[in-house]
């Protein structure tokens, strides 16, 4: 019995020194990024704020023109035009126990921009993100609450709910509602909360392939295009 404890112990005491080095590789890979996260974004909190409110200003109530108003001047804008899907790829998405659906104008590691909502309200959890999340209302009304409070956020159309990156919140859309959402900070880790009520309770299997194929064709795509 007495070599099998013996290599058993060594056998664990290398899968430490495995993790430690990695832990000793990566988090000074993660330092550095986090410091340079700025430099990878290709789009801007200002202009995307000035966009929706001069696409509300243009298009109003008629919410398809208003988001062919939005990616048609994302895509002739220099820092974006290279890194936007023209595509209406419509797909269902589950998360927090809301559900909606999206079309996807951006993926990358550090940013993503989403035209997310639904046309009959839905309600559920924010999630806990690692990004910071500005949810611009296009057409509709959000409401957002936080334990502690008794009234509601209420973000009506041409507002911006900002949710910190870390911040949890409760929210509803109470009839139709869409937005154009905007993530920045590291996207990866968004994605398990983004596929989890997906495995463990749509099972629909086609829209989970659907969404990633094109999340991940557009994050490999932009990744190609960065300037590491
Ligand atoms: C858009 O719809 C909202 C809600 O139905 C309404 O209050 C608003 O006046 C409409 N805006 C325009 C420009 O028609």
């Amino acid at each position: 019995m007495a070599p099998k404890t013996k290599s058993s112990a060594s056998g664990i005491s290398c899968w430490f020194k495995v993790i430690a080095v990695l832990v000793g590789v990566l988090t000074p890979i993660w330092y550095v990024l986090e410091q340079r996260l700025e430099s990878f974004y290709v789009f801007d909190v200002d202009h995307l704020r000035d966009l929706q409110l001069r696409s509300l200003q243009v298009h109003g109530n008629d919410t398809r023109a208003v988001v062919n108003y939005i990616v048609d001047e994302l895509s002739t804008r220099a820092a974006s035009a290279n890194h936007i899907n023209h595509d209406e790829e419509w797909v269902f998405n589950n998360a927090g126990g809301a559900m909606g659906a999206m079309y996807i104008i951006h993926a990358s590691i550090t940013e993503y921009l989403i035209i997310f909502g639904t046309a009959v309200g839905t309600e559920g959890h924010t999630g806990r993100h690692t990004a910071d999340d500005y949810f611009h209302i296009l057409s509709g009304t959000q409401t957002a609450y936080v334990p502690g409070e008794y009234e509601p956020e209420v973000y009506p159309q041409g507002s911006v709910h900002h949710l910190r990156r870390g911040d949890v919140k409760q929210y509803k859309m109470p009839d139709s509602c869409f937005a154009l959402e905007y993530a920045r900070g590291w996207i990866p880790p968004m994605l398990f909360f983004g596929y989890a009520d997906t495995f463990f309770s749509t099972l629909d299997f086609y829209t989970l392939w659907r969404t990633s194929y094109v999340t991940g064709r557009e994050m490999i795509g932009n990744l190609l295009k960065s300037k590491f």
